[in-house]
């Protein structure tokens, strides 16, 4: 693949982004996908303040290469000990009936209720030192914000949300920063905030979720901010192989994040009952629900989902769902339950044959985009 000025914006070789998922890309995975040619992006969401710091640390001895730090800023999030909608019933009214939804469903799946501490654990406590602020919470966002000032980190990337707020400092430190959008209005925000690079993550992808498909939606964020007057794009959202790589460069990106592929690599930090769903699965493995950040996800087809959608219940908002899916989660991972606690992915999982090390799989996306475009003159 040809270097373009994404590769010069990162410094990489390759124009192809590890994305930030959530305890997935963890500082062995961020720092394979760098050495191999690409950007690694850490996905440490969940991290406090202290993880955060240990994860820099040990992808800095891991590499010299450039790396990235993915966070979420999502913009409606509450104040430590705050919560609450002013028209209707808020959130917390609702959530005792939810918690009562949740214990139903623990009981008919036979899954026993975790300890205090594993749900601590679950619910992100893993990832935050004493007396930190809270996950999801924009005091645990702030504290966040200021490790990645501190540490100077080539590149930043905002999961949801928007960065502006601290983007003259980390422009000051010569961190370049990403946002990931799933809309046009969204990148012409970001745009407007003065990012360096956007990605478009269409509906096909894992995790947090866009109503538009990604065929559709790269195009349409090029003409808005990108082409060689704009800011360069990222395509996202079910490109698994190097067919996708060299599709979305097709559509005006330049170049591609990509997250499930690297899901079943010897070096993401999900349990490998979580690698062996996505081995198993087919294109039609994946659902997008609610039911547990409150945000549309795209989840591995789980029974708790389904649940959802068949008492004809609406999940609460973030953060609130969290409260109420923590428990199910937790439990579902404890007993290794692949039908209820199998995690996020994208649609392109259905290509994916066995787990293997992360710098095979970067390499066949390398390789395989170079081979599309060979065999494309032939197509037409
Ligand atoms: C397991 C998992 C966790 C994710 N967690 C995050 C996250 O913490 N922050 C974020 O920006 N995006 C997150 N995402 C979305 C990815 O960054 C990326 O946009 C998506 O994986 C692209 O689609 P693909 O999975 O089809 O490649 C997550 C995706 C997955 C599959």
């Amino acid at each position: 693949m040809a270097a373009n000025r994404v590769c010069e914006i990162f410094g990489i070789e390759h124009p192809i982004l590890l994305a930030g998922m959530g305890g997935a890309s963890t500082p062995a995975l961020a720092a394979a996908v760098s050495e191999a040619g690409g950007l690694g992006i850490l996905g440490a969401a969940a991290c406090g303040p202290k993880m955060l710091r240990e994860w820099i640390d040990e992808v800095r001895s891991l590499t010299d290469k450039p790396f990235g730090v993915d966070t979420l800023l999502p913009a409606s999030v509450r104040r430590e000990g705050g919560g609450g909608n002013a028209d209707g019933p808020s959130p917390m009214d609702l959530l005792p009936e939810h918690m009562k939804f949740a214990e139903e469903f623990m009981k008919k799946e036979g899954l026993t209720p975790p300890t205090k501490e594993q749900l601590a654990e679950h619910m992100g406590a893993s990832g935050r030192a004493p007396g930190e602020p809270q996950f999801l919470t924009k005091e645990f966002f702030d504290a966040q914000m200021q490790v990645v000032i501190e540490e100077k980190v080539p590149v930043y990337a905002a999961g949801l949300g928007n960065p502006g707020p601290w983007m003259e400092d980390m422009h000051r430190n010569g961190t370049k920063v990403m946002a990931v959008v799933g809309a046009v209005r969204h990148a012409v925000q970001v745009v407007s905030s003065g990012i360096d690079v956007i990605v478009a993550q269409g509906h096909d992808g894992g995790g947090h979720n866009s109503p538009i498909g990604t065929l559709a939606l790269i195009p349409q964020v090029v003409d808005a901010v990108g082409g060689p007057n704009g800011i360069p794009v990222l395509g996202a959202g079910g490109i698994v192989d190097g067919r996708g790589v060299a599709a979305a460069l097709c559509l005006g990106a330049e170049g591609a994040w990509v997250g499930s592929a690297f899901l079943a690599s010897e070096e993401a930090g999900i349990q490998p009952y979580q690698k062996q769903a996505i081995v198993d699965s087919t294109e039609e493995g994946t659902m997008v629900s609610r039911s547990v950040t409150g945000k549309p996800a795209r989840i591995i087809r789980t029974k708790w989902a389904q649940a959802y959608v068949d008492a004809k219940m609406e999940p609460l908002p973030m953060p609130f769902q969290s409260m109420v899916s923590g428990q199910i989660l937790a439990s579902g991972q404890i007993a290794k339950r692949g039908d209820i606690a199998p995690g996020f992915a994208g649609q392109g999982i259905g290509m994916i044959r066995s787990v293997r090390p992360a710098r095979e799989i970067f390499q066949d996306l390398v390789d395989g985009c170079k081979r599309a475009f060979d065999n494309a003159p032939h197509a037409v």
